[in-house]
C-alpha cells in the first residue's frame, strides 16, 4: 500500500505546476494552438505554426519574480513546484548547449530554469522540471507543419531512422544539462509519450541515465514503463491507490495562460479538491500559469489568497498526513496523523456528524481545527459491547454553526494512545 511508502512524496499533498512559455505573451495556451488545439482543452484556437513560435523572438518576462512564486507556494503549505522547462512547442526554458531554441536567444537572456530553482530552493520547496519528450519544433523530430493539421493523437508522421537518433541523442543531451547543470533535481516530469512507443524513446536507457545523474529523483509515470508515481490528469482517483499518485489540475481550464478562458474553479472547490486528494492518500498538483511578462493573474491570487487563509489554520490536516477513515466509517474525506483523525466536512452537517467503527472508550478530545473549540460528543455501541474494555462504535458529534467555515470545516478526534 502506498501509505507505507517511504518517501517525502508519499505524504507531501500540495504541489505548484507552473506552466509557462514564451506563448503564454499570446494568452493562448501552450503548444496545443501550433497543432491546431485538442479536445481536452475547450479553450485552444489553432493558431499557424509560424506564428506561434515566433513569439519566442519577443519572449523579455520583466516582471518575473521566482523569489514572490516561492514565497507563495511556500504560504499555501506546498511542498515542492515544478516547472515546464520545455514544453511540446519544443522552446527550452534553460540555458542549452543541444540547440539555438531556448530563453538564452530571447530578450529575456536569463536562464528561467536557473532562476526558478534558486528561489524555489531558498524557501525549503522541493524541485520538479517539467520536460516534453514530443518536440514540435526539433527538425529531426520531426517538426509539426501546417500540413499535419488537423493533430491527430494516434498517427503521427515519422522521421527516418537517422533523424530518431539523431533527435533521441538531443533529447537525452537537454535531460542530462537539466540534471547535471542545477543540483539537485527532486522529480523530472515528462509528458507526451503517447506519440512514439517506449522502444523508441530509448525508455530504459534514459530511466537508467537519470537514476544515475540524480540517484534520488522521482521519475513521473509518463516515462512509458518507468516512473514512480502515477499522475491522473484533471481527476482525483475514487480510491486510494496502491502506488504513490499525484492529481494534476488547473484552476481553469488551461494549462498555459488563456486570456479567454474564465472557467474559474472557486477556492472552494480548490480546497475541496486538496481535502478529497489528501484523504485518498494523493498529491495535488496544482497548475498556476503565469502571464508572459510573468505575473500570475489576479483571478488566480485570489482565489489562491482564500485557499492560503484556509490553510493556515487547516494545513495540519493535510500536509505529511495519511488516509483516515474508510467511506463507511464516515461520509467524507478524512486523513489522519498519529492519533488524530481529522474530518473534513465539505457539506454542512445538520446538528451532528456521526463517525463508527472508532474505539469509543479511547477518545480523549474532538475539537474544530481552526480554533481549538471543544465539541460535545456522545458515543454507543451494541449493548452487549459495552462490557468490552476496548469496543468499537460509534461517535456523534454535535457541531454548532458557530464552528462551520466557509471554505471546510475540519474536525479532530483526539485518541488516547494506549
Ligand atoms: C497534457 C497536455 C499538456 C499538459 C499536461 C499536463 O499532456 O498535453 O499540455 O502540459 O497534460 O499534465
Amino acid at each position: 500500500m502506498s501509505e507505507n511508502i517511504d518517501n517525502w512524496f508519499n505524504t507531501a499533498r500540495f504541489g505548484m505546476f507552473v506552466h509557462w512559455g514564451h506563448s503564454s505573451q499570446l494568452g493562448c495556451e501552450l503548444s496545443w494552438p501550433l497543432a491546431g488545439g485538442v479536445f481536452s482543452l475547450p479553450f485552444c484556437n489553432n493558431i499557424k505554426v509560424d506564428e506561434y513560435h515566433q513569439s519566442a523572438k519577443t519572449f523579455n518576462p520583466q516582471k518575473y519574480n521566482p523569489q514572490e512564486w516561492a514565497r507563495l507556494a511556500k504560504r499555501l503549505g506546498m511542498q515542492y513546484a515544478i516547472l515546464t522547462a520545455k514544453h511540446h512547442d519544443g522552446f527550452a526554458m534553460f540555458d542549452t548547449q543541444a540547440s539555438d531554441f531556448s530563453i538564452r536567444n530571447s530578450p529575456y537572456q536569463k536562464d528561467i530554469v536557473k532562476e526558478f530553482i534558486e528561489a524555489m530552493r531558498s524557501e525549503g520547496i522541493r524541485i520538479g522540471l517539467y520536460f516534453s519528450l514530443i518536440d514540435w519544433h526539433h527538425p529531426d523530430y520531426p517538426a509539426f507543419t501546417e500540413a499535419d493539421k488537423p493533430y491527430n493523437l494516434l498517427k503521427h508522421r515519422q522521421p527516418t531512422t537517422e533523424q530518431w537518433h539523431k533527435f533521441t541523442d538531443f533529447m537525452f543531451a537537454q535531460v542530462r544539462e537539466l540534471l547535471t547543470n542545477y543540483g539537485k533535481i527532486d522529480i523530472i516530469w515528462f509528458d507526451g509519450s503517447w506519440e512514439r512507443t517506449p522502444q523508441q524513446w530509448r525508455a530504459a536507457e534514459l530511466n537508467d541515465m537519470i537514476r544515475a545523474l540524480q540517484p534520488d529523483i522521482l521519475i513521473n509515470d509518463r516515462l512509458p514503463g518507468f516512473g514512480d508515481f502515477t499522475t491522473p490528469e484533471q481527476f482525483i482517483p475514487p480510491q486510494p491507490l496502491d502506488t504513490m499518485w499525484e492529481t494534476c489540475m488547473t484552476i481553469n481550464e488551461s494549462w498555459g495562460y488563456n486570456s479567454v478562458d474564465t472557467n474559474f474553479k472557486s477556492s472552494r472547490q480548490i480546497i475541496h479538491t486538496l481535502s478529497e486528494v489528501a484523504g485518498r492518500g494523493g498529491n495535488l498538483l496544482l497548475n498556476v500559469a503565469p502571464m508572459g511578462d510573468g505575473q500570475i493573474q489576479p483571478e488566480f491570487l485570489e482565489r489562491l489568497a482564500a485557499v492560503e487563509t484556509w490553510m493556515q489554520a487547516h494545513a495540519e490536516s493535510i500536509i505529511g498526513t495519511k488516509p483516515g477513515l474508510e467511506p463507511w466509517q464516515f461520509y467524507g474525506s478524512s486523513t489522519r496523523r498519529e492519533n488524530l483523525i481529522y474530518l473534513h466536512l465539505l457539506w454542512k452537517p445538520y446538528e451532528t456528524i456521526s463517525v463508527r467503527g472508532v474505539p469509543i472508550k479511547k477518545i480523549k478530545s474532538v475539537y474544530n481545527l481552526k480554533d481549538k473549540t471543544p465539541l460535545e460528543y456522545t458515543t454507543r455501541c451494541a449493548i452487549m459491547e459495552s462490557f468490552n474494555p476496548n469496543p468499537m462504535g460509534e461517535l456523534t458529534i454535535i457541531v454548532p454553526e458557530s464552528v462551520i467555515d466557509s471554505y471546510a470545516t475540519v474536525i479532530v478526534i483526539h485518541i488516547t494512545e494506549d
